[in-house]
C-alpha cells in the first residue's frame, strides 16, 4: 500500500488533467451546438413547434427535440426531425456534425442545393433526405460517405446525371439506394469494376434515365426490390441480370421502352430467368413495347401474387398455365393482342381478386366456371369479341365489385340472378347485343354506387321501378336500346345521380319533374324520345344542371331562358314542333296559341284530377317499395283527411285498430322501449311481418311534436340508406299518433354493450368497429349526401339498432334538425326543407351533448360528431358517459384524455380482453391494440372542445371503414397462419 501513495504534486496534475479531459468534452458538444444552432438559423418556418426546444441554453443539447448524443454526451450521433413541416435550406454547418451516424430530414420543405460538404459526415450510416424540394444535381461528394447503408433522397427536384461515384466509390455496405422521383437523366452509371454487393432495394423509378439497364447489377445478387418504373430505358428485358437474384420479390419495370428477346418477339427468356427467384410475387411491366407470346412457364412463377403486364403487345393465346399460379390476386393482360378464348382454367385461381382481359382480341364464350372465383371483386372483360350469354353464375361472386362487359357480342338476356351480387358498384354490358327487358332483381342492386351502363343493347321493356331503390348510384345510362312506356317518377329516388342517359328509346308520356328535383343531377339526356307534355319548371330551377338535351321529342308549351336554361340554346331543344319561347335560337312563342293551350291545360287538369285520385292513387300506391313487405291494410277506407292521404301516399295505411291488433292491444308484454315522446311496442302483422311501433305520448305539444315527425318522415321517406331505419308508415289521429317501423331483432347496441344476465355474451372488436362503421356511413349521409341535411341531435347506443345481420341503422329523428344547405353549393331548392323541428326542444341526451349545445349554439353537425366521439370512447372503455360524469365528475373526453397516451394502457388491455373474439379463435394481439388505440385517437379527436376542429362526419366514415377493412383482412389472415402453423 505504501507505494501507492501520491505526492501533492501528482494529485494536483491529476485534477488539471481531468479538467482538461473534460474541458475538451464540452468544447466537442459545443461545437456540435453551434452547428445545430447554424442549421437553425437556415430554418424560416417551424408551424409546429417541433424545434422550441432548440432555444435555450439551459437545456443540453442533447435533450433537443431529434437530437441524439453517444452515451457520455459528448457527441450528437443522430439527427431525425423528419415529417415536421419545415421550411428553409440546409446549412452547411450541419455538416461539421463529424460524429453523426443518422440523419433524417425527410417529409419536410427543404429547397436548395444538397450542400457539397455533406462528404464530411464520414461516420454516416442512414441518409434521408426524401420528400423535399431539393434541387441541382447529386454532389459526388456522398461518395465520401463510407459507411452509408441506407441512402434515400427520392422525391425532390434533383436533376443531372447520377454520378458514377454514389456507385463505385461510395460504401459497398449500401443496401437501400432510393433516388426515385426526381429528374434525373443519363445511364444508370453501374460499372462492373464497383460491386454493389450489399445492395437489396433499388429504386429509381420516375427519372429521365436513358439507355441499358447495367449488366454490372447482376453482381447485386441480394437484390430485392427492383424499381425502375417510368423512365426511358431500353433494350431486351433484363433476363440475364434477373437470373442471378435468387431473393428477388418485387419487380417493378414498367412504361420504360423494353423490348423482348429474338427482335421483341420471344418472351421466354425473361419468365425462365426469374424461375430462380422462389420469392417473385409482383412482377410489373406495362406499358412497355413488349411482344411475343405469353410462354407457359410463367405458370412456374408459383409465388405470385400479382402480374401486371397491360399495354403492351403481347399476342396469342393465354396460356391455362396461368393458374397454377395459385397465390395471385390480380391479373392484368389488358390492352394487348392476345387471342383465343378465355381458358376456364383461369377460374382456378382461388385467391383471384382483379382480373383484367380487356382491350384484346378474345372470342369464344365467357366461362361459367367463373362463379368459382370466392374472391373476384374485379371483373374486366371489356372491348373483346366475346359472344354468347352472361353466365348465370355470376350470382355466386357476392364479393364482385365491378362487373365491366362492354364492347363485346354478347347477346341472350341479364340474368336476373346478377341481383344476388349485393356488392356490385359499377355494371357495365353497354354495346353489346342483349336483349329482353331489365330485370326487376338487377334494377333493385342498391349496392350499385358508381354506375350503370346497359346503353347500345336490344332491351325492351319499361324502366322496372326498383330502379329507383338505386339511391348511391352516380350514372345511368340506359341510351340506344328498345324500352319504352311512361318514365317512372320514382326515379327521382334516386337522389345520388349526377347523369342520366335515357336517350333513343321509345318512352313516352310526360317527363316526371322529381327527375328535375334530383339534388346533383348535371347531364340530362333524353333526346329522341316520344315524350309529351311540358318540360318540368323543376329542370330550370335545378341549381345543378349544366347539360340538358330535350330535342326530338314531341315536348310542347313555352319555356324561358331562365335558371338552368340559361346557358343552353335551341341545340337543347330542337325537333320538338310544339315548344316556344326566349331560348337563345328558339321559335319565340305566338301569344294566342298559348292562351289556347292554357285554357286547355286548365279543361285537361280538371279531367284529369279526379281520375287521378280514384284510379292513380291506389296505382302509385300499389307500385310502392313497400308493397311486398306489407299488404294493403286498409280495410276501412275512410279518406276523409285528404291532406293526409296525399301527403302518405306512398305509404301503405294502417290503422289504429290493425296497430292494436298487431300489438296485443299495446300490451305491457310487448313494450320494449320508453323515450322522451313516447313507449315503443313491437307487434307482428297479419301478414307476420315483424313492427315496432312508437306511439307519442299524448300532450299538448303532440301535436307541434307530430308535425314536426311528420315533415321528417317526409324527407326520410327520401333519404334512404342502409344503415337508417326506414319508417314503414305512419298513423295518426287526433288522439292517436304513431309511427311504424321494422321490429329489429337484435335490439339496439345499448342492449349489447350492457347485456342482462339472459344475454350470452358481448359483441367482439370486430362487430363494435363494424357497427361504427355502419353508424358512421349513415351519419355521414345524413349530413353530406340526404337531399336535405339532417342533424340527428341524438346519437347514442340506444338509438343505434342491429339487425339480424347485425349491420347496424341509425334511429330516432325524434328530434332531429333537418338544416338547409345554406353553405352548400347545391340548394336543395324546397323550402320546407328550411324549417327547424326542434323548437324548444333540448337537443341530445347528457352525456352525449356536444358542450356548446350548452352556450346557446344551434344544432350542427359538429355535435353529432361530438356525440359519436363519445360513442366511441364509451364502446372502447365500457363505461357509460353518464357513469364518469358522476363517479368522476368529468366528461368522457376529459376523462379519457388525463390518461392518454401513457396510461391508455390499462384501458386497452382491458378492450382486448373483453372484446376478444368469441369461441377460441385466435387474434392478433398487436393488431387489435393498436386499432383500439386509434379508435380512442378518434374519439378524442371528435369531442374536442372546439366544434370548428373535429373532423367531419365523411372523414370519421372513411377511418372507421379503414379500421374495420383492417381489422377485417387481419384476422382472416391471421386465421389463415395460425391454421397453417397449426
Ligand atoms: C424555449 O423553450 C421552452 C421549453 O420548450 C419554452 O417553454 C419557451 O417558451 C421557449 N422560449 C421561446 C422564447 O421560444
Ligand atoms: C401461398 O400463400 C400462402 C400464404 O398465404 C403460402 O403459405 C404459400 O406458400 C403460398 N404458395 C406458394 C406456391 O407460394
Ligand atoms: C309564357 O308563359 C309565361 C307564364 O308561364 C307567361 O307569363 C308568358 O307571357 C308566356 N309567354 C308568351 C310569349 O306567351
Amino acid at each position: 500500500m505504501g507505494h501507492c501513495k501520491f505526492s501533492k504534486f501528482d494529485m494536483l496534475s491529476l485534477i488539471i488533467l481531468f479538467y482538461m479531459a473534460h474541458s475538451e468534452n464540452d468544447a466537442q458538444i459545443l461545437n456540435d451546438r453551434v452547428s445545430l444552432l447554424s442549421f437553425l438559423s437556415g430554418i424560416t418556418h417551424d408551424p409546429e413547434n417541433a424545434l422550441e426546444s432548440w432555444n435555450s441554453s439551459i437545456i443540453h443539447v442533447c435533450k433537443w427535440s431529434g437530437v441524439e448524443c453517444d452515451m457520455n454526451k459528448n457527441r450528437v450521433i443522430e439527427l431525425n426531425l423528419s415529417h415536421k413541416s419545415l421550411r428553409g435550406k440546409i446549412s452547411p454547418a450541419l455538416f461539421n456534425l463529424s460524429h453523426l451516424a443518422i440523419l433524417d430530414l425527410s417529409g419536410n420543405f427543404f429547397q436548395g442545393l444538397i450542400p457539397s460538404e455533406i462528404g464530411y459526415l464520414n461516420r454516416l450510416k442512414e441518409l434521408s433526405l426524401s420528400s423535399n424540394l431539393l434541387e441541382g444535381n447529386i454532389p459526388s461528394e456522398i461518395a465520401s460517405l463510407q459507411q452509408l447503408v441506407y441512402l434515400n433522397l427520392g422525391s425532390n427536384k434533383l436533376a443531372g446525371e447520377i454520378p458514377i461515384s454514389i456507385f463505385c466509390n461510395a460504401s459497398s455496405s449500401l443496401q437501400y439506394l432510393d433516388l426515385s422521383n426526381n429528374s434525373l437523366s443519363g445511364e444508370i452509371p453501374l460499372q462492373n469494376r464497383c460491386a454493389l454487393t450489399e445492395l437489396k432495394y433499388l429504386l429509381l423509378w420516375s427519372n429521365r434515365l436513358v439507355g441499358k439497364v447495367p449488366l454490372a447489377l447482376s453482381n447485386s445478387s441480394k437484390l430485392e426490390w427492383l424499381d425502375l418504373e417510368t423512365n426511358l430505358l431500353t433494350g431486351d428485358l433484363p433476363s440475364e441480370i434477373l437470373s442471378n437474384m435468387p431473393h428477388l420479390k418485387f419487380l417493378y419495370l414498367s412504361y420504360n421502352h423494353f423490348s423482348s428477346h429474338n427482335d421483341n418477339t420471344n418472351l421466354e427468356p425473361f419468365f425462365a430467368s426469374l424461375r430462380n427467384s422462389s420469392n417473385l410475387q409482383e412482377i410489373d411491366l406495362a406499358g412497355n413495347y413488349i411482344g411475343g407470346e405469353l410462354p407457359s412457364i410463367i405458370g412456374d412463377l408459383s409465388a405470385l401474387v400479382q402480374i401486371n403486364l397491360d399495354t403492351n403487345f403481347i399476342y396469342g393465346p393465354i396460356p391455362p398455365q396461368i393458374s397454377n399460379i395459385v397465390n395471385l390476386t390480380l391479373l392484368n393482360l389488358s390492352s394487348n393482342l392476345l387471342n383465343g378464348s378465355i381458358p376456364s382454367e383461369l377460374c382456378q385461381m382461388g385467391r383471384l381478386e382483379r382480373l383484367y382481359l380487356s382491350n384484346n382480341s378474345l372470342s369464344g364464350h365467357i366461362p361459367p366456371e367463373f362463379g368459382n372465383m370466392p374472391h373476384l371483386g374485379l371483373l374486366d372483360l371489356s372491348k373483346n369479341k366475346l359472344s354468347g350469354t352472361i353466365p348465370d353464375s355470376f350470382a355466386n361472386l357476392v364479393q364482385l365489385r365491378r362487373l365491366l362487359l362492354y364492347e363485346n357480342e354478347l347477346s341472350g338476356t341479364i340474368p336476373p340472378s346478377l341481383g344476388k351480387c349485393v356488392n356490385l358498384e359499377i355494371l357495365d354490358l353497354s354495346h353489346n347485343r342483349i336483349s329482353g327487358t331489365i330485370p326487376s332483381d338487377v334494377a333493385g342492386l342498391n349496392s350499385l354506387k358508381l354506375y350503370l351502363n346497359l346503353s347500345s343493347n336490344l332491351l325492351h321493356g319499361a324502366i322496372p321501378l326498383e330502379l329507383s331503390k338505386m339511391d348511391m348510384v352516380l350514372a345511368i345510362d340506359l341510351s340506344s336500346n328498345n324500352l319504352s312506356s311512361f318514365l317512372p317518377s320514382q326515379l327521382g329516388s334516386c337522389i345520388a345521380l349526377e347523369y342520366l342517359n335515357l336517350s333513343r328509346n321509345g318512352f313516352d308520356g310526360q317527363f316526371p319533374s322529381s327527375i328535375g328535383n334530383l339534388p346533383y343531377l348535371k347531364e340530362l339526356d333524353v333526346s329522341f324520345n316520344e315524350l309529351t307534355g311540358k318540360i318540368p319548371q323543376s329542370l330550370q330551377q335545378s341549381s345543378t344542371l349544366k347539360l340538358l338535351n330535350c330535342s326530338y321529342n314531341n315536348f310542347s308549351g313555352n319555356i324561358t331562358n331562365k335558371g338552368s336554361f340559361s346557358s343552353l340554346t335551341v341545340n337543347s331543344f330542337l325537333g320538338n314542333d310544339k315548344l316556344c319561347g326566349s331560348v337563345k335560337g328558339m321559335r319565340k312563342c305566338h301569344r294566342k296559341r298559348i292562351t289556347r293551350h292554357f285554357l286547355m291545360a286548365i279543361l285537361l287538369s280538371l279531367l284529369i284530377t279526379p281520375i287521378f285520385c280514384l284510379v292513380g292513387y291506389p296505382l302509385v300506391w300499389r307500385r310502392s317499395n313497400f308493397r311486398r313487405k306489407l299488404p294493403v291494410l286498409n280495410g276501412n277506407k275512410d279518406i276523409k283527411d285528404v291532406e293526409d292521404t296525399k301527403e302518405e301516399i306512398k305509404y301503405p295505411r294502417i290503422s289504429r285498430r290493425h296497430l292494436f291488433e298487431a300489438t296485443g292491444g299495446f300490451s305491457d308484454a310487448n313494450l320494449i322501449g320508453s323515450g322522451r315522446f313516447g313507449h315503443v311496442y313491437k307487434g307482428v302483422l297479419r301478414d307476420n311481418t315483424p313492427i315496432a311501433v312508437k306511439v307519442l305520448h299524448y300532450s299538448q305539444k303532440t301535436d307541434e311534436i307530430w308535425g314536426s315527425f311528420k315533415r321528417e318522415c317526409q324527407v326520410l321517406k327520401r333519404t334512404r340508406h342502409r344503415n337508417l331505419i326506414r319508417i314503414i308508415t305512419t298513423c295518426s289521429r287526433p288522439d292517436f299518433k304513431a309511427l311504424v317501423l321494422p321490429l329489429m331483432p337484435n335490439g339496439s347496441l345499448e342492449d349489447h354493450l350492457y347485456p342482462t344476465r339472459e344475454m350470452k355474451n358481448g359483441l367482439d372488436l370486430v362487430q363494435l368497429v363494424s357497427i361504427c362503421s355502419d353508424v358512421a356511413e349513415g351519419m355521414a349521409y345524413l349530413h353530406h349526401y340526404a337531399p336535405v341535411k339532417v342533424v340527428h341531435c341524438d346519437l347514442k347506443p340506444s338509438n343505434i339498432l342491429l339487425d339480424d345481420d347485425m349491420t347496424a341503422l341509425v334511429t330516432d329523428f325524434g328530434i332531429a334538425r333537418l338544416v338547409k344547405g345554406a353553405d352548400e353549393s347545391a340548394g336543395f331548392g324546397d323550402d320546407s326543407a328550411s324549417y327547424d323541428s326542434t323548437d324548444g326542444l333540448l337537443c341530445g341526451s347528457v352525456g352525449y351533448i356536444a358542450p356548446e349545445y350548452g352556450m346557446g349554439k344551434n344544432a350542427s353537425p359538429q355535435g353529432d360528431v361530438y356525440s359519436f366521439g363519445v360513442l366511441l370512447l364509451e364502446i372502447i372503455t365500457g363505461k357509460r358517459p353518464t357513469d364518469v360524469l358522476f363517479q368522476e365528475g368529468s366528461s368522457m373526453h376529459e376523462w379519457v384524455k388525463s390518461r392518454y397516451p401513457n396510461k391508455l394502457n390499462p384501458i386497452v388491455e382491458e378492450a382486448i380482453e373483453k372484446r376478444a373474439p368469441r369461441g377460441q379463435m385466435p387474434f392478433d394481439k398487436k393488431i387489435w391494440g393498436d386499432i383500439i388505440f386509434e379508435l380512442i385517437e378518434l374519439g378524442l379527436i371528435c369531442t374536442q372542445y372546439n366544434p370548428t376542429t373535429r373532423p367531419t362526419m365523411l372523414d370519421v366514415a372513411h377511418e372507421v371503414g379503414l379500421f374495420k377493412q383492417y381489422l377485417c383482412n387481419s384476422s382472416s389472415t391471421f386465421v389463415i397462419e395460425q391454421t397453417l402453423t397449426n
